[in-house]
């Protein structure tokens, strides 16, 4: 950690600037946005009316807010009955920010969960967060190929027909935004269908890790080239690290016969067709988090934390119940920090906010047993009549969360693997005690927030009870300069930067 670290925090694009870009590119375009979730859900209210719920997160915002400058639409999956009646429709957007049309991809429900809970969780979801176990698993079996031609390839047919839909309806050439794992087979499909017919560019953002080209090698070529092939039919392809899209390239030149592929301008030929690939980390709203920080609500459970944990230090987790949060490994490292430094005991309060995740995927089941089992070892072992060292508290409640993260010493990010990992940001964004980011070196945000935080292999136990100990040992001058070092780094590149840079590349690239 050198001071020059701290020194300069390039605004990268100045509000304006990115303004004028969005408004420039998409200005002759139409705009095609899809994803796995819809950025609305529709349900039935007491009196039976319809209500739209927005999706909560930086992205919706973020691919929304496009909509002020362009004629944009929206395809996901149905997920209530509501959605799949109810199948395309307006919805206009808070503050006269225009309106999207949302169109709903429904599949008949066994299609859905051989998509979405035999293949893209957990198959590909543990493939690309390194979560195999290759003695046991994965399995290949008559049951996963059904899933994969009549679940994935299926569910991806279905939105590549929904978007080539809406690609020929556009008056204005379409540029198709894709998001994610769900969807790697959609832009070959929808290149199949329309070939040169009409001019249309397609992007596709893949927000989780892409691991090594030999753990690709470990997937059956049938499935592995479909995948590739996929995600060769785009224009650009954003992966959230460099090495991510360095990792990319390699398993496309390892693994996709006929590729001529080129490191160091990030392009990849196949079958006569380039596909720049490169890295656009996410993040989040900043002013968004702020203003809800801000509320009464967030103010009333910050004032229940501090009634109930009085001057205890704080370490905080914000997290899905996610077994690639690696959950049960940061109880087993509060375990060793507290043998190894008896001193904090009764001094430190673990708090777990967790959000039940894909309940219906088996491995999700058992490792929220496998992590209310890690908390009640830790407290029996260390916790007295007055002091249990981990809380855990489940359920979905953002207010509580964001009150947690404000008032932490300790935020412990130690996921095996992370595409970005947005609690990094959101914590130095609101926190208001110059509280320390433990963060693991296999998360995505490490490439911007490393100089900030404490750095940790997410399966060392020790190093991570070390880290925490450091933390809470730390001087206050070098706790304020890693506070700030964060803050401003997440500042400095928002949720709108990680737009603008996707929309000047289109622009540089001529696409
Ligand atoms: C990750 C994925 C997203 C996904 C989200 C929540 O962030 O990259 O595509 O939407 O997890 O998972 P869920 O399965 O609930 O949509």
């Amino acid at each position: 950690m050198t001071e020059a670290v701290w020194e300069e925090f390039p605004q990268i694009f100045k509000i304006d600037e990115c303004e004028t870009l969005q408004s420039e590119v998409l200005k002759n375009r139409t705009l095609i946005i899809a994803a796995n979730r819809a950025p609305v859900t529709l349900v039935k209210n007491e009196d039976g009316e319809i209500e739209f719920q927005r999706g909560g997160g930086g992205l919706v915002t973020a691919l929304l807010g496009l909509a002020r400058y362009v004629n944009a639409r929206w395809i996901g999956c149905s997920i209530t009955e509501e959605d799949r009646q109810w199948r395309e429709g307006v919805i206009p957007l808070e503050n006269d920010e225009g309106e999207i049309l949302v169109s709903f991809v429904s599949p008949d429900e066994e299609s859905y969960t051989d998509y979405y809970n035999v293949i893209a969780n957990p198959l590909l979801w543990f493939l690309q967060h390194s979560m195999w176990d290759f003695v046991r698993t994965p399995t290949f079996d008559a049951r996963t190929w059904k899933a994969w031609h009549e679940g994935y390839v299926k569910v991806n047919r279905l939105f590549a027909e929904a978007i080539v839909r809406q690609i020929e309806a556009a008056d204005k050439p379409p540029l198709v935004m894709l998001q994610d794992y769900h969807l790697y087979l959609v832009p070959r499909f929808i290149r199949e269908t329309l070939g040169e017919r009409k001019p249309y560019t397609l992007t596709h953002f893949v927000h989780i890790p892409w691991p090594g080209s030999e753990d690709w090698g470990m997937v059956p070529p049938a499935m592995r080239q479909a995948i590739l092939q996929g995600l060769c039919s785009n224009d650009l392809l954003g992966f959230q690290t460099r090495e991510d899209a360095l990792n990319f390239i390699r398993t496309c030149e390892s693994h996709l016969p006929d590729t001529e592929v080129n490191f160091t301008k990030g392009v990849i030929t196949f079958h006569g067709h380039d596909t720049h690939v490169r890295d656009f980390p996410i993040s989040i709203d900043v002013e968004a988090l702020r203003e809800l920080a801000a509320t009464d609500e967030v103010a009333e459970y910050r004032r229940h934390f501090i009634e109930r944990y009085g001057d205890r230090k704080l370490i905080v987790r914000v997290d899905r119940t996610e077994p690639s949060k690696n959950i049960v490994r940061g109880f087993a490292a509060l375990n060793e920090m507290l043998e190894l430094y008896p001193e904090h005991c009764g001094e430190v309060q673990f708090l777990a906010l967790l959000v039940p995740s894909r309940m219906e995927v088996g491995e999700y089941q058992n490792y929220l047993d496998e992590i209310m089992a890690a908390a009640g070892r830790v407290n029996a072992l260390h916790g007295d009549s007055t002091w249990e060292p981990v809380r855990v508290l489940v359920g979905e409640d953002y207010p509580r969360a964001v009150a947690a993260m404000q008032l932490y010493d300790i935020l412990l990010v130690n996921s095996i693997a992370d595409g970005m990992n947005l609690v990094a940001k959101e914590g130095p964004t609101v926190n208001l005690k110059d509280g320390v980011v433990i963060l693991s070196e296999r998360t995505g945000a490490r490439q911007q927030l490393a100089p900030g935080a404490l750095v940790i292999s997410p399966c060392d136990i020790y190093a991570t009870a070390e880290a925490m100990h450091r933390a809470l040992i730390m001087p206050a001058e070098e706790r304020r300069k890693r506070a700030e070092f964060l803050r401003r780094a997440v500042e400095a590149e928002d949720i709108s930067v990680w737009l603008c840079w996707q929309l000047k590349t289109l622009a540089e690239l001529g696409l």
